[in-house]
């Protein structure tokens, strides 16, 4: 069963501003993809070829000026079984790093005994056991990630959408968090889009790429990764990762 499908997905900003009027944005046109129940899809594609904007339409923030997004089924509506990760981690500074885990569920109404029953075992897989009282100020910034990942995954939703959730991290710490990634997801059979720069990531992480045109964005290509799970760094060494990974870069030289 598909638990995303995209169909005809078309969307334009219009800009206002100071008085004048700046020309419109058509910032994805014509863009159909499907996500099965339980698949990782990651999606690459230029800078500014409307990849996040496809996430903010699929989380429900800005309705598309055309085309129709089923969620397992069910035509988008205000709620849906979706949590959000933004490009950003949006942590707020204000509040420490239990309450910034727990305030999207609490707000989306998970009871706070059911919170507190999942917390403990959540805190030590994402490696933030004993800084529940920390302020995200005194966080690293591989800890600031997985707290934004770690309330992502508290949100009681089927599907999880990744906006560059690693992009702020130097390269051995990104490949530390994406082993352990691969290990949240052992045990947690959630279906994934991730929104990423980095081909390396998209291969050693997803089961499907879905390439992007430049801006207005679309799907150019898809490519199947087939490698057993889990993989390793010695994945990245496989003749197979490297004719993938070349296929994915002439593609989005392309793009
Ligand atoms: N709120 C907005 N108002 C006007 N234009 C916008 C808005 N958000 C995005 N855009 C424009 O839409 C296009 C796509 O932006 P988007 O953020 O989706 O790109 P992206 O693929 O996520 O880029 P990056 O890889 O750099 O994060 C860009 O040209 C951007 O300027
Ligand atoms: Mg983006």
């Amino acid at each position: 069963m598909n638990v995303i499908d995209v169909r005809g997905l078309t969307h334009q900003f219009n800009r206002n501003s100071g008085g004048g009027r700046a020309p419109a944005i058509l910032a994805i046109k014509g863009l159909s993809f499907s996500v099965m129940e339980g698949e990782f899809v990651a999606v690459v594609g230029p800078s500014g070829c409307g990849k996040s904007t496809l996430l903010r339409i699929l989380s429900g923030l800005i309705h598309p000026t055309e085309g129709e997004v089923f969620i397992k089924g069910q035509k988008l509506a205000d709620s849906n079984p979706i949590a959000y990760m933004p490009q950003r981690d949006l942590l707020l500074p204000w509040l420490n790093v239990q309450k910034n885990a727990t305030l999207g569920a609490r707000l989306s109404g998970v009871s706070k005994a059911e919170i507190q029953s999942k917390l403990p075992h959540l805190f030590r897989q994402f490696g933030l056991d004993g800084f529940q009282e920390s302020w995200p100020s005194q966080l690293s910034g591989g800890m600031r990630q997985r707290l934004a990942l770690l309330r992502t995954f508290l949100m009681p939703r089927d599907v999880i959408l990744l906006d560059e959730p690693f992009g702020s991290l130097d390269a051995i710490t990104r490949r530390d968090m994406q082993n352990w990634l691969q290990g949240v997801l052992d045990s947690d059979q959630r279906s994934v889009l991730l929104v990423t720069h980095d081909v390396d990531e998209a291969l050693m992480l997803a089961d499907r790429v879905l390439v992007m045109t430049n801006r207005p964005g679309k799907i150019l290509k898809e490519v199947r990764v087939e490698f057993p799970r889990p993989r390793y760094t010695q994945t990245l060494t496989l003749p197979k990762f490297t004719e993938l990974k070349e296929l994915l870069l002439q593609s989005l030289a392309e793009a």
